[in-house]
């Protein structure tokens, strides 16, 4: 085992040695459930439901650490002081995905790192009380406390996310119709029928909730999936296995609606994979930006990786990365969960940029708007 992992780092620390553009898209960190069940409601505050748990944020940090590691200084990519031309942070518009990138940045570029001002005595166009006066002693030379450093995060709206939120009904109307055929073709029923009659009913029982439906075992799922992650016991009779079973039904869900269906593959993919094509271009052509990062949602990474053709069993985990690395020799590897993934349609792990490009076109839509509307 410790052979694998020390020929794994080793693995990883090669393929990073000479990335010239980096692009990682991620599922926010643990959160609250974003709604409450009998069996769980003692342990969430009904205010911060769906938001970011401390969890979360220490998730997010851990891969910025890393990242400053492995970009900073295994690799040269990327300075040691933020600098604006080299990165790019964009997230969709909930609070979840903006305090994950924001804890991301921060183990990215961690306190110490900020800038010095360069004027002691600059103030707002507002009265200074002594009692304000004295933090700028405090500081010093830094322009904030401990040298943190602000970095900036676009927020795009849902219903103009394209990149990110290209699956969602709100940004596109047409998938909402695909995704109402899926869950009445004969599949999805029959699994559905299948779980009711069997393990939904045992879980429904040891949790005390109806659960008969694909989509309410998937809530059911993410419920328990939140406690885990906070640290809050599971009802009595609640196991790993049947955990396990549910985890299955969840995968299944986020895989087969609508991203079984190659028009709805196209509608989620297609904006992501242009912008994707323009950036490690402009690498290549000896731009500046080094690094673009998405913090957005498991459906994000589940419609990418579904586009690629790398459908998965499970439904990614809080902080999951799929990471595009572009490399010197005008290749592309995949890194899904830090496992350098092969993507099938390309002729090798390491994809020659132009065959990278191509996959990526499969999935083009050249008028989002008109494709997005309902039929
Ligand atoms: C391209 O670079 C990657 C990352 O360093 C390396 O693993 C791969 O073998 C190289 N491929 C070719 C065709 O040189
Ligand atoms: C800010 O000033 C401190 C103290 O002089 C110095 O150590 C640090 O490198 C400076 N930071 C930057 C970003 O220049
Ligand atoms: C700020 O303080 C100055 C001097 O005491 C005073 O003249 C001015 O009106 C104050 N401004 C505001 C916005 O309170
Ligand atoms: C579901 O499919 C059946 C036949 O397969 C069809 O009669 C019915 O109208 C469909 N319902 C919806 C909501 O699409
Ligand atoms: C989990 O619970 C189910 C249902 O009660 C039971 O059949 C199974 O043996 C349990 N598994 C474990 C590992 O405890
Ligand atoms: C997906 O996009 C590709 C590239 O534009 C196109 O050839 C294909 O027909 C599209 N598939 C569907 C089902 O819309
Ligand atoms: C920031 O990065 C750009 C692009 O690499 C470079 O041209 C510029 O000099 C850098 N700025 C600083 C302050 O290092």
């Amino acid at each position: 085992m410790l052979h694998f992992m020390i020929w794994l780092i080793f693995l990883l620390e090669f393929t990073i040695g000479n990335a010239i553009f980096v692009t990682e898209i991620s599922r926010h960190g643990a959160r609250a459930p974003t709604k409450l069940y009998p069996f769980d409601i003692a342990f969430w505050d009904p205010n911060l439901l769906g938001e970011l748990t401390p969890t979360g944020m220490r998730q997010h940090y851990l891969i910025g650490h890393e990242f400053r590691r492995r970009y900073t200084q295994v690799t040269p990519l990327l300075s040691e002081i933020y600098n604006s031309s080299e990165i790019y942070v964009q997230a969709t518009s909930s609070d979840r995905t903006i305090m994950s990138a924001w804890s991301q940045m921060l183990g990215l570029y961690p306190l110490g790192t900020g800038p010095n001002v360069t004027l002691l005595n600059t103030a707002p166009p507002m009265n200074i009380s002594a009692y304000t006066a004295s933090i700028q002693n405090a500081l010093g030379k830094a322009a904030l406390t401990n040298s943190m450093q602000v970095i900036p995060i676009n927020v795009i709206q849902g219903p103009k996310d394209h990149v990110l939120h290209g699956y969602d009904s709100d940004s596109c109307a047409r998938i909402s119709q695909i995704s109402a055929t899926l869950k009445n073709s004969t599949v999805y029923l029959n699994n559905q029928q299948y779980w009711a009659n069997g393990i939904l009913k045992t879980i429904s029982e040891v949790l005390g909730v109806k659960i008969s439906t694909i989509s309410s075992a998937s809530n059911i799922h993410t419920a328990l999936e939140c406690d885990l992650y906070n640290g809050n016991p599971w009802k009595t009779g609640m196991n790993e296995t049947l955990f396990e079973q549910l985890a299955q039904i969840h995968g299944f869900s986020k895989f087969y609606v609508p991203f079984s269906d190659a028009e709805a593959r196209n509608l989620s993919c297609s904006a992501f994979f242009q912008e994707l094509i323009g950036n490690i271009k402009q690498a290549f052509n000896g731009g500046d930006l080094k690094f673009a990062y998405y913090s957005a949602h498991d459906t994000t990474l589940a419609a990418f990786l579904s586009c690629l053709d790398l459908a998965q069993d499970y439904n990614p985990p809080f902080a999951s990365t799929l990471v595009f690395e572009a490399y010197q020799n005008a290749t592309v590897g995949l890194i899904y969960n830090d496992v350098l993934t092969e993507i099938p349609s390309c002729s090798n792990i390491y994809c020659p940029v132009d065959e990278f490009y191509e996959i990526l076109n499969s999935a083009y839509v050249p008028d989002l708007e008109t494709a997005c509307k309902l039929q």
